[in-house]
């Protein structure tokens, strides 16, 4: 059985995984040997101690890693599709902040998060690092629908105490304390759902607040989620909100927010040369998340220039910004921007290729959950079974297959969803 501890599980099929940024690996008809829910390693034959075990043999289908989202507002889900038009802030003032109101009553959670649960299950996505809102109870209830589902994620209640409209604006010391309890009721709650510290960005967040949300993070090591220059008009903001200091990264910096715990910032569109060596340096992740970045008319994010700098670089759908919760279609999307972007640096930062897209909604995001996102030895086996036959000939190579697979395929093509070696079955719909 699958969830039994000491147990070797064998799975056959067409594997593919990124290693590397530059590696794509792919075994046609291989195995991947899993005991106690890790990987033991990927062979093309099976070797010899392990011939007595039962194989589970998936055919023609592909094996490959589970999708990994670094960025995703839950209480933004009911809004996908709306208020695209807009740019970053007028769209936070009259569509967001609206929508996230709403969970000030968990009714209106107990309506929608189950739903997000489910999209997430649906579309492959494996683990995830969510925004939840302001409101302690929702938050609370959507963390334990993570644990119910078998799903790796983290979940933030959000922090703002400035700068937004008094239907949603906290008051800083209950923002605090609630933020407290939560850590406190959940840090042990799960091994594969924890909550985050989510100061939501520098504008709606005062200098004592994030002083006292960095000295969390210090005395109760827990990780760190918020966005950053995603929008000149945001940057322009920042810049008078904190004239004296060097920078929207310094900020952060200065008050414990930036990689003093694992630390992912989404958007990343402007920042400057210093501040993604400062990224570099302190380890924060960058999340990716294009397709947010087009609908708001925000910018592409210059993702080389943080690769060649050695940032982490993960991908986000930051739904709602981002109309899709597939990771598939932010990796395709992010081969889109970067070909932009190659143009647009008169032709000086390379486009991204298909295995960095990959990787980075795999294995490069997958290392905020710690050894996740591949199939190398002691990995913790998140996968995904993929029957493609419908999309065309399966006489391609598993380089090609996968690639037509992202750019065309979508959740129907998804059998089998695994995490940490155990089968998520779907999870309801309704509480
Ligand atoms: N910056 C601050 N809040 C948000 C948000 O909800 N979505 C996006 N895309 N950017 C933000
Ligand atoms: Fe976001």
């Amino acid at each position: 059985m699958i969830n039994e501890h000491n147990l070797t599980q064998v799975y056959k099929g067409n594997i593919v995984y990124t290693p590397s940024l530059e590696e794509l690996t792919t075994i046609e008809n291989g195995y991947v040997v899993v005991e106690n829910h890790r990987v033991i390693g990927t062979f093309e034959q099976l070797p010899e101690e392990y011939r007595n075990c039962e194989v589970q043999d998936f055919g023609h289908r592909l094996i490959l890693p589970g999708f990994v989202d670094l960025h995703f507002h839950a209480p933004q889900f009911a809004n996908r599709g709306l208020g695209l038009d807009k740019e970053l802030l007028p769209w936070l003032e009259e569509y967001t902040f609206p929508e996230e109101s709403k969970f000030k009553d968990l009714s209106y959670a107990k309506e929608i998060y189950p739903q997000v649960v489910h999209a997430l299950w649906k579309n492959g996505t494996t683990r995830s690092v969510i925004f939840a809102s302001v409101h302690k109870d929702s938050t609370k209830y959507l963390l334990d629908l993570f644990i119910d589902s078998g799903l790796g994620a983290f979940v933030g209640k959000v922090n703002m105490d400035r700068n937004c409209p008094d239907f949603i604006l906290e008051d800083s010391e209950e923002s605090l304390s609630e933020t407290l309890e939560i850590i406190e009721e959940y840090s042990n709650k799960s091994p594969l759902v924890q909550p985050i510290l989510t100061p939501r960005f520098v504008p709606t967040c005062t200098t004592p607040l994030m002083e006292k949300l960095g000295s969390f993070a210090r005395d109760h090591k827990v990780f760190i989620q918020s966005h950053i220059s995603e929008n000149q008009g945001e940057v322009d903001w920042v810049k008078e909100l904190y004239p004296e200091s060097l920078d929207y990264a310094s900020i952060y910096h200065q008050y414990g927010l930036f990689g003093h715990q694992p630390t992912i910032m989404a958007h990343c569109v402007f920042n400057t040369d210093t501040e993604i060596e400062l990224m570099a340096k302190s380890g924060v992740y960058a999340a990716h998340c294009p397709n947010a970045n087009y609908n708001l008319a925000s910018g592409i994010m210059p993702v080389r220039s943080f690769l060649n700098k050695g940032v982490a670089v993960g991908l986000g759908t930051d739904v709602g910004a981002g109309h899709q919760v597939s990771i598939p279609k932010v990796m395709t999307a992010a081969v889109q921007a970067s070909k932009m972007k190659w143009l647009e640096s008169k032709k000086t930062l390379e486009p991204l290729k298909l295995s960095e897209v990959f990787f980075m909604g795999t294995k490069g995001g997958g290392k905020f959950f710690g050894k996740v996102g591949s199939f190398e030895p002691e990995y913790a086996f998140d996968a995904l079974i993929i029957d493609d036959r419908e999309l065309g000939t399966l006489d391609l190579t598993l380089t090609e297959r996968l690639e037509r697979y992202l750019y065309i395929g979508d959740d129907r093509h998804i059998e089998k969803r695994f995490v940490a070696g155990t089968e998520v079955l779907e999870p309801k719909k309704t509480p």
